[in-house]
């Protein structure tokens, strides 16, 4: 073969069925092992702004002996770090010549430097926005880094002042929730916002359960509490709920080795009934080709009605599954339960992987739907494209008419290619064949006005894949020597309409 045949998408028009087959890599989602997930009671902890007490799944205990309070600095919540980590079992250590905190939770180990907002997650980097601080021998810092390095769940009540900070059942350390972030192997990545952190808990739990990556959306300009109040008629989310050309600028889209991934979870709060408008840059920014995208939200209590839906369709790449919306107190049964449902791409065993089919239909049997439809496909042919069809064989055969498929074919600036028939007929022959694509006026729509029998300079082999499971005892393909001189391949099919009938024995 001269050219990598790099990219092959199918179209299955006429009898209104379009069907598309991605040809993407795909590596099984699911957690290697039961091992990875081995229980332990969950563990509940709230701590209040002003309160020397917390409580610890349901009973009150002094924060510390010198009566340590969670404090709000900067409109930021700061707890001690120490009395959080111990009370679920992590042990803290204290370098007074560096100024360093060592955190050590399960597998896990943070290294936090008073001052510094560079610290480290199982020694990688990571940059803090906002640096830990001491407030009388304490060390205080925003629950949130802790939370998504040792996978914990956090819920800020601004009513009472709480925060809840919830250790879930299931988080012995593993691979998968080592260092989610510098996880370059991994397929899958949860990409999210979260004001208050409730869907960053959802994100958690997917991560750890699929081992996906996290990346975590930030606006550049972070959402005060004050800036959430939707109830405020001139809080920030008001004035751009109001705003049809809002458009909240991130700190980035660029997720790290973004090809890499096939799936990308994409998460976000509904606000006023959609998904927050935060994510739409980075949505609008990522080209998902080739990648199943599934969306998630919480709410409080709207579902996910068509929230999902529009999402999607700020553009116009990428699978995108239905979605799924969870509440405040998702549990890791729901979220592993909806993950077990879905139609991810999975890999076989050969290592080779397919993607998961996706069917789009139309009952509009005209040139503009099937472009359409072929847009739908987000699938961008690349080099020498090649269409094969039917070229229909005479007298009264059915075959997709010039005038149905001309505008897409010359859209995508295809060759027509076929082969001989191996039956006889009209276009056994090589000359012949040629006069019933003349006839048929397939030349016309064909690139540089002539369609190619592929097989007329002889043929070629192309290997097969062993099979997701079982055997096969075909390795090779014959198909048209031609083959080699294209880069991709859009198929053309019909169906003629057979009857279907039900035989009873
Ligand atoms: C500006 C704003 C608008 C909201 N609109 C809705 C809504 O329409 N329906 C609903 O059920 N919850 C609504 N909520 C509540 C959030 O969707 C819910 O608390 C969500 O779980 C917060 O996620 P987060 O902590 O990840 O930001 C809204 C919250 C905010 C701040």
């Amino acid at each position: 073969m001269t050219k990598a045949k790099k990219s092959i998408a199918f179209i299955t028009a006429m009898a209104v069925v379009c069907l598309a087959f991605g040809l993407f890599a795909w590596h099984t989602n699911k957690p290697q092992g039961e091992s990875a997930l081995a229980a332990s009671a969950e563990q509940i902890l709230t701590l209040q702004i002003g309160n020397p007490q917390m409580t610890v799944d349901g009973e009150s205990v002094n924060i510390d002996d010198s009566g340590t309070v969670p404090v709000i600095i900067d409109e930021r919540t700061l707890l001690p770090v120490r009395a959080v980590v111990e009370a679920v079992g992590g042990t803290v250590e204290w370098d007074g010549d560096t100024r360093t905190t060592t955190l050590t939770y399960k597998n896990d180990v943070i290294k936090l430097t008073i001052d510094s907002t560079t610290a480290y997650l199982n020694d990688a980097a990571q940059t803090l926005d906002v640096t830990p601080v001491i407030i009388n021998d304490r060390t205080m810092l925003p629950i949130r880094f802790i939370a998504e390095s040792f996978k914990f769940t956090v819920d800020w009540d601004g009513d009472t002042q709480t925060v809840t900070i919830t250790v879930p059942a299931n988080t012995e350390s593993s691979d998968a929730t080592a260092a989610p972030n510098t996880n370059t192997t991994a397929k899958s990545v949860v990409v999210y916002f979260s004001a208050t952190n409730t869907t960053e808990g959802v994100a958690q739990k997917i991560a750890a359960y699929t081992g996906a990556d996290m990346f975590e959306l930030q606006p550049k300009v972070p959402y005060t509490s004050d800036d959430l109040d939707w109830t405020d008629e001139d809080s920030r989310v008001n004035a751009e709920h109001n705003d049809s050309n809002r458009h909240v600028e991130l700190v980035t889209t660029d997720v790290p080795n973004r090809d890499s991934y096939d799936t990308v979870y994409i998460g976000a709060p509904i606000w006023w009934g959609e998904f927050s408008w935060v994510i739409d840059e980075f949505v609008e920014n990522t080209d998902f080709t080739g990648k199943t995208v599934v969306p998630f939200c919480t709410s409080m209590s709207s579902g996910l009605g068509d929230s999902a839906k529009h999402l999607a369709e700020k553009t116009t790449t990428g699978t995108w599954l239905a979605g799924m919306r969870f509440g405040s107190s998702a549990t890791d049964e729901q979220v592993q339960e909806w993950i077990d449902g879905l139609d991810l791409p999975t890999s076989n065993s050969t290592g080779t992987t397919a993607a998961a089919s996706t069917v789009y239909m139309t009952t509009d049997i005209t040139p503009e739907a099937l472009v359409e439809i072929y847009d739908k496909l987000g699938f961008e042919p690349e080099g020498n494209v090649a269409v094969k069809m039917s070229t229909g064989e005479p007298p009264n055969s059915n075959y997709l008419r010039p005038e149905l498929i001309g505008d897409l074919v010359k859209k995508v600036d295809g060759t027509i290619v076929e082969c001989n028939t191996a039956y006889g007929g009209s276009r056994s022959e090589t000359e012949m064949h040629k006069q019933v694509i003349e006839d048929h006026g397939l030349n016309a729509i064909s690139k540089d006005g002539k369609a190619d029998i592929m097989d007329e300079d002889g043929s070629m082999t192309i290997p097969v894949p062993a099979p997701a499971s079982g055997t096969s005892t075909i390795t090779e393909d014959y198909v048209g020597a031609h083959l080699a001189n294209y880069d991709s391949l859009i198929s053309l099919a019909h169906f003629k309409g057979q009857v279907i009938r039900l035989l009873r024995w």
